[in-house]
C-alpha cells in the first residue's frame, strides 16, 4: 500500500512516499533562512512558504520513489497540532488530491508521527518493540507517553510552559547566537569547559511534568548580572550549563517514567531528541538503569513527512479515513 504524505505544521514543507511502512522517498523543504531574521517561526511567512513550496515538494517526493500518482494509495496529511495557516496548506492539498483521485483519506496527529518515528523499517535500524516510555521533546511540546501501540498512547506529563526546543531557541535568541537555537547550543555545549550552574524545575517531584521557563529567565538573569554583553567563553560556559540542565530533567523524568510503569524501553522523538548531549547522558542513564534505549536518525526527529506516512499507513491499512470535513487544529492533545 503506497502512501503519498504531507506535513505542513510548522515550518518545513515535507512530502513522503511510504510503501507498507517503509519509506521510498522522504523531501523536506525547509524555510529556516526566511525566519531566522526574526528569532523563531513567523506564521504568516510559514503559510506563504508552504504555498509556494507545496506543489514541487510533492512532486519531488513522488519522482524520488520514482512513481506517479497514478500508482498511490492513499493520502495522509497532518491536521495538528500546529500553525493553523500553515497546517491548512498542507491538509488542503492532501484532501483535494485525494479527492480528485478518490483515494482514502487519513489525518495524522502530528505527535503520534514523532512518537512513531523510531519505529519506521529502516535496513540495519533496530526498532523498538510496543509497549515503550517515549520522551517527546520539540519546539512546540514536551511530555512522556506511554506508548504501547499504535492505537494506545497515555500523555503521563507534559511541560507547564515552554516546550524545550523553545527554551533552546529562546536562550539562543537572548545570547544572540541565531535561529534555530538547539543545535547551536548542543555543538558549543560539546566543547569541555566550565559550565554556569542553572536550576531544574520540578527535578524532585514524583510527577511526568516540566517547566521551562525558569531556566531561560535564569540565564537571563545571569546576562543581566555580567554588566555587559557575555564574551565568546562565557557564552559557551553558559551554553554548556543550560544544555546540562535540560537534558539532565529530561533523561531523569523518562527514565523515572519507564521503572514506575514497569517498562524496559525508553524512545525518543522530536527535534531535540537530535541533540547530541542528550543522546549521550540517555545512553549513558539507560545503560546504568538496564533500560533500551532507542533514538531516530536525526532526519526522522525534526520534522518530516515520512513519520506522518508510516502513521497513515497504520491507518489506512487498519481501515480508518477520516472525512474531508476535518479541519486543522492548533491543539490536538494525544
Ligand atoms: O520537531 P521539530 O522539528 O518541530 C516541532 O514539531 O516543533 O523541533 C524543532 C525544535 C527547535 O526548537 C530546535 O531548536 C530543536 O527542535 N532542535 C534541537 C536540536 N535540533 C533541533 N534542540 C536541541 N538540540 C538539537 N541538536
Ligand atoms: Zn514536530
Amino acid at each position: 500500500m503506497k502512501i503519498l504524505a504531507i506535513e505542513t505544521s510548522c515550518d518545513e514543507t515535507a512530502a513522503s512516499v511510504v510503501d507498507d511502512g517503509r519509506v521510498l522517498s522522504d523531501v523536506v523543504a525547509s524555510q529556516v533562512s526566511f525566519h531566522k531574521p526574526y528569532g523563531g517561526v513567523v506564521p504568516e511567512i510559514a503559510s506563504r512558504q508552504h504555498m509556494a513550496h507545496i506543489a514541487p515538494v510533492i512532486r519531488r517526493a513522488l519522482s524520488d520513489a520514482q512513481t506517479d500518482l497514478g500508482a498511490i494509495d492513499g493520502i495522509a496529511a497532518t491536521a495538528g497540532p500546529g500553525l493553523v495557516g500553515a497546517l491548512l496548506v498542507g491538509l488542503q492539498t492532501a484532501k483535494s488530491l485525494a479527492r480528485a483521485r478518490g483515494l482514502p483519506f487519513v489525518a495524522v496527529n502530528h505527535l503520534l508521527g514523532h512518537l512513531l518515528a523510531a519505529r519506521i523499517e529502516e535496513e540495519g535500524v533496530v526498532r523498538p518493540e510496543f509497549p515503550y516510555m517515549a520522551l517527546l521533546a520539540s519546539g512546540g511540546h514536551t511530555g512522556i507517553y506511554l506508548v504501547k501501540s499504535e492505537d494506545d498512547v497515555t500523555c503521563l506529563g507534559s511541560t507547564r510552559d515552554d516546550a524545550a526546543g523553545e527554551a533552546y531557541d529562546k536562550v539562543a535568541k537572548l545570547l544572540g547566537l541565531g535561529y534555530p537555537g538547539g543545535p547551536i547550543i548542543d555543538t558549543l555545549a560539546a566543547f569541555e569547559g566550565p559550565a554556569r550552574e542553572f536550576p531544574q524545575a520540578l527535578r524532585q517531584r514524583r510527577s511526568y511534568e516540566f517547566s521551562f521557563s525558569g531556566v531561560k529567565t535564569a540565564v537571563a538573569q545571569h546576562v543581566s548580572r555580567l554588566g555587559g554583553p557575555p564574551d565568546q567563553d562565557e557564552i559557551s560556559a553558559i551554553a554548556r550549563g543550560f544544555q546540562r540542565a535540560v537534558v539532565e530533567i529530561l533523561v531523569r523524568k523518562v527514565t523515572l517514567a519507564a521503572r514506575e510503569k514497569q517498562v524496559s524501553r525508553v524512545v525518543f522523538g522530536g527535534g531535540v531528541a537530535a541533540n547530541k548531549g542528550l543522546r549521550a547522558h540517555a545512553a549513558k542513564v539507560c545503560a546504568e538503569l538496564n533500560l533500551e534505549l532507542f533514538v531516530p536518525p536525526f532526519s526522522r526527529c525534526t520534522d518530516n513527512a515520512s513519520m506522518i506516512g508510516y502513521a497513515g499507513y497504520l491507518a489506512l491499512a487498519a481501515g480508518k479515513r477520516t472525512g474531508f470535513d476535518v479541519a486543522p487544529r492548533a491543539n490536538w492533545p494525544l
